[in-house]
């Protein structure tokens, strides 16, 4: 299917592996120039390479990168400095960490909530109306299957990004939703990702258990009896984006395998 938004200009945040980069690369195949941003600049350099290898279509998309914090607001400038009227933005950054509600302080919170919750507001705040003002944009926010099944010790990460869920359902379904700019939100369950694999090694840690006993145990609770790859993320998320999503806003997708076990 031709999603028919070659030559269309994306931004993608936190893209230089995991997550991010599977939705680069379902972009950029589909003739989509990107912006790619991540802190680690040598790392996003050869993500860089990669995608410009994967590009597609004619003339083939450019591929860029910006070496920022997206969190910061020097970051955002530093992206917003290259000019590029946005068509499409992937909203991502880290997660926040684990642990026990008890021993977070206000600036664990703040933390959080800036990275998973500010983050996205400000860049669909720089972005969306230049979108309507075009007639055409997609957003699509990176999130958490956490949103809709909670997980206790990444309370964090339950806050804050419920908090920008609410945010979402509301502004999307302002007159934006008129001049043909749709936001979304895309729920990962569990992807083979090195923050997954972080995750499964600090379980392994904490129970005395190897890490591979860990990381197959993990598969059993899901329906599909895997993890998912970035590139099925990226799919999904490169048709959130096209034209024949158009007609979808406002929605919580899930790619979880099956493992959220409610009928709605
Ligand atoms: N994988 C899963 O199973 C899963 C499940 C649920 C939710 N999620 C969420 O989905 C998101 C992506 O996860 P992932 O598995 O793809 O993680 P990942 O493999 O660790 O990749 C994260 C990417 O984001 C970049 N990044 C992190 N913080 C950033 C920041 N402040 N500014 C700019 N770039 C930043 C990283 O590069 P640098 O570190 O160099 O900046 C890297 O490119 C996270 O929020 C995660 O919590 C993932």
């Amino acid at each position: 299917m031709d999603l028919g938004i070659a030559g269309k200009t994306a931004l993608v945040c936190g893209a230089s592996k995991g997550l991010g980069y599977g939705c680069a690369e379902a972009l950029v195949r589909e003739g989509v120039n990107v912006v790619i941003v991540a802190r680690g600049a040598e790392a996003l350099e050869a993500a860089a390479k990669k995608l410009a290898a994967a590009a597609a279509g004619s003339p083939t998309p450019f591929v860029k990168h910006v070496a920022a914090d997206i969190t910061t607001e020097a970051g955002r400038a530093a992206v917003f400095a290259l000019g590029h009227d946005f068509d499409i933005v992937v909203t991502n950054a880290g997660g926040p960490p684990p642990g026990d509600f008890r021993n977070w302080d206000r600036e664990a919170w703040i933390k959080a909530v800036d990275a998973n919750m500010l983050t996205p507001i400000e860049l669909i705040k720089a972005t969306v109306d230049g979108m309507a003002k075009r007639g055409f944009g997609r957003i699509v926010n990176i999130t958490s299957s956490s949103v809709k099944s909670p997980i206790d010790i990444l309370g964090l990460s339950n806050g804050a990004r419920s908090g920008l869920t609410g945010f979402v359902a509301g502004v999307a379904r302002t007159p934006i939703a008129a001049q043909g700019v749709t936001i979304n939100n895309l729920l990962p369950g569990s992807f083979d990702t090195d923050r997954l694999k972080g995750t499964m090694a600090g379980a392994a840690q904490k129970t005395g258990q190897d890490f591979d006993t860990v990381w197959e145990a993990r598969k059993k609770n899901i329906p599909a009896r895997r993890f998912g790859t970035p590139a099925e993320f990226g799919a999904i998320c490169a048709f959130l984006c096209s034209i024949q999503a158009g007609y979808m806003t406002g929605q919580n997708v899930l790619a979880d395998g099956g493992a959220y076990p409610g009928t709605y």
